[in-house]
């Protein structure tokens, strides 16, 4: 198969690598991919957001499957258009439009959850024709208080706030303008108050495999402190979320989605990444992302043992249901090394050596790129340094010691990743 695989970060080069490894692939090309995807397949500077282009090269290079991997392309619609066009007969591992919209939208995702019944935290949105109501229902709940802009903020649109008066201020400033349009709306809702991880999905429409769930670590500082980021670390299994657990999962979550999916007409194809909160043993849906986690997709995909083109094949042919998908059953660790001033302003260009992998380790490009031979920082979120082992505390220590090896200017890298799992 001929494959165009659209991204450029962490999460694209563990998809890039995992699919160098079927002998189903003929040819790979990232779009517009990293330092890393470079040895995986043939980086290329494509505009996808220009249909014409996009299409002149998947006819040109004979492309049998598209695969998104981050969430933007597919909020604008790329799936629909591809689909759409009788001259395309080119299947996309990713949503329409009107799936992708579970991410786009807080309020959107919220209904949804709401008519298929899928355990949420309870809600209600406003909007500032509404801010009276929202004060009110502000007055009902106890703190703290979560506040969500609807839209695609950049990760930072949801505010936890433990003073009353502080959340009603935030409210009105968030009617101002405090994160543009994406705050035209605002949900409120309760806070849960439990654990945090992720189930990530995978379904053609019908049936759906698990793929392994992973904890990610957000803020930049250690102990969980400071701005959020994309993510600074992650692990794969999270112990706690076994058996029982992700029973309920299966039961109470994945299956009403996919059936919701179905109901509502998305013609859902992709991946799904489930934000959950385990209270107690029982898990409540945070939010629906409609793509793989990045950094989750540096230790839940290498855990995948089944030959993921195959998986791929298989979700364009709707054959998804009865897949027997194999797993590694050893833990992954990732250690997210990031540019100083990360996730605020920072230099770029800095070259970085030390990438000798070892047994059991994989280093997965983020923010870099090549220049004249050398590999250069390019981004925020520069390498995610992920290892293999038996147990959180051994691999920790091994995702660390990459992390420590690989040199460049600037360099920080958060040293509790998992700590809390031990
Ligand atoms: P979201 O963008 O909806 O994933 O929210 C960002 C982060 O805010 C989540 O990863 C959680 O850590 C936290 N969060 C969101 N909603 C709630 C909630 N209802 N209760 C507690 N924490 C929440
Ligand atoms: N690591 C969180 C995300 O990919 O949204």
């Amino acid at each position: 198969m001929n494959i165009l695989l659209i991204g450029s970060g962490g999460r694209e080069h563990a998809l890039a690598k995992k699919m160098t490894e079927s002998a189903l692939l003929n040819k790979l090309y990232i779009a517009p991919g990293n330092a890393g995807t470079d040895s995986c397949g043939e980086n290329v500077h494509l505009n996808v957001s220009d249909f014409s282009t996009l299409k002149a090269f998947l006819l040109s290079k004979k492309i049998d499957l598209v695969v998104v991997g981050p969430e933007a392309p597919l909020v604008d619609g790329l799936a629909d258009k591809i689909d759409a066009d009788s001259n395309l007969n080119i299947s996309v591992i990713g949503p329409k439009r009107k799936g992708a919209h579970l991410e786009g939208s807080k309020e959107y995702a919220k209904e949804f959850m709401q008519k298929h019944k899928i355990p949420t935290a309870k809600y209600q949105s406003f909007t500032i024709n509404t801010i009276k109501e929202g004060e009110a229902f502000l007055d009902t709940l106890k703190p703290p208080y979560v506040l969500k802009a609807d839209g695609l903020a950049a990760g930072k649109g949801v505010l936890i706030l433990d003073d009353l008066a502080k959340a009603k201020a935030e409210l009105k400033d968030m009617f101002s303008g405090k994160f543009g349009e994406a705050g035209n709306t605002v949900v409120i809702e309760e806070f849960l108050d439990g654990i945090e991880l992720s189930v990530f999905i995978l379904t053609d429409g019908e049936g759906y495999i698990i793929l392994p769930e992973a904890k990610d670590y957000k803020r930049i500082g250690e102990g969980d402190t400071g701005l959020n980021t994309g993510g600074m670390g992650a692990v794969s299994p999270v112990g706690f979320a076994q058996g029982a657990f992700l029973s309920k999962v299966e039961e109470r979550i994945v299956k009403p989605t996919i059936n919701g999916f179905k109901q509502d007409g998305f013609d859902y194809v992709g991946f799904v990444f489930i934000g959950l909160m385990s209270i107690d043993g029982n898990p409540f849906v945070i939010e629906y992302n409609v793509r793989m986690g990045d950094p989750e997709a540096e230790v839940v995909i290498p855990r995948i043992k089944s030959d993921l083109v195959d998986i791929f094949k298989q979700t364009a042919n709707k054959n998804l249901s009865n897949y027997n998908l194999e797993l590694d059953p050893r833990t992954a660790v990732t250690v997210m090394a990031v540019s100083g001033g990360y996730p605020e302003g920072y230099q770029k260009g800095k070259e970085i050596t030390g990438l000798k992998e070892g047994e059991q380790e994989t280093f997965f490009h983020a923010g870099t790129t090549l220049k004249d031979g050398k590999i250069i920082t390019s981004g925020g979120r520069v390498i995610s340094c992920t290892a293999f082992g038996n147990n959180v505390n051994e691999t920790k220590t091994k995702a660390l010691a990459m992390a420590e090896q690989i040199k460049f200017e600037g360099k920080y890298y958060r040293k509790d990743i998992g700590m809390d799992l031990l």
